[in-house]
């Protein structure tokens, strides 16, 4: 079988950039399994589907016309990769990762990211539900005030105002939702390593993981 790395872990805690610079480092592809469930919250948005509505936001999240090509998140051809971020749309994945028949609907999507060379998928349930035959399994965390600034700094970069307080309040309720959810909730598996990077470098972290893929 098609090898996969499977990092999941909490919010801004840096699993996207180790992924993804990992992947890289492997030449294997990537899968950013969050911006499926984003993409389901915006198009539900755009679809006037409220969030909770679980029939209706399984069939959107179903049929999503999504394309990572180059790096560019699009849906229905159109670049969508800020507007998947904003605060909005950020609580709607997150209301609408909560259902478990839009879960089960994007199953089989993040499935048939594996593919040769391999896969360096990240997430909440990687190696717990969606590959559970991965080859390496990782859960990156790190203080809630550290993802808190991290988060601060990288709003500031783009020019949005933000609290630190407010932010750490909102990382507090994510990380309390998507490890108390009933359906896949986050939590390391037994078999996964830990990986707190409070106190590393994201160079540190990366290399940390590869030695782990090359064990
Ligand atoms: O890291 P961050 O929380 O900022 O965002 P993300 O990884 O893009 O995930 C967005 C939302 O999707 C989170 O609130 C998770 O609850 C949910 N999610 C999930 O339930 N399962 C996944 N495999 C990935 C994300």
């Amino acid at each position: 079988p098609v090898p996969v790395v499977a990092i999941d872990g909490t919010s801004a805690s840096g699993k996207g950039t180790v992924a993804s610079r990992v992947a890289a480092a492997l030449g294997w592809h990537y899968l950013d399994s969050g911006a499926l469930y984003r993409l389901t919250a915006l198009a539900a948005r755009r679809a006037a589907v409220g969030w909770d509505d679980e029939a209706a936001v399984a069939g959107i999240a179903a049929n999503l016309d999504v394309d990572f090509a180059g790096g560019v998140t699009r849906l229905s051809g159109e670049d969508v990769g800020d507007a998947i971020r904003s605060e909005e749309i950020s609580g709607g994945a997150s209301r609408v990762a909560a259902l478990p028949a839009v879960r089960a609907a994007l199953l089989f999507r993040q499935r048939a990211f594996r593919r040769p060379p391999g896969l360096v998928a990240d997430g909440r349930d990687m190696g717990a539900v969606v590959f559970p035959d991965s080859m390496t399994k990782v859960f990156l965390t790190a203080s809630v005030e550290i993802r808190a600034e991290r988060r601060h700094k990288q709003l500031i970069e783009k020019g949005i105002a933000a609290s630190i307080a407010a932010l750490l309040l909102d990382l507090r309720e994510r990380d309390e939702r998507d490890s108390q959810r009933c359906v896949a909730p986050m939590q390391q598996s037994a078999d996964a390593e830990l990986l707190d990077t409070t106190n590393l470098t994201i160079a540190t972290a990366v290399a940390q993981v590869l030695d782990w893929v090359n064990k």
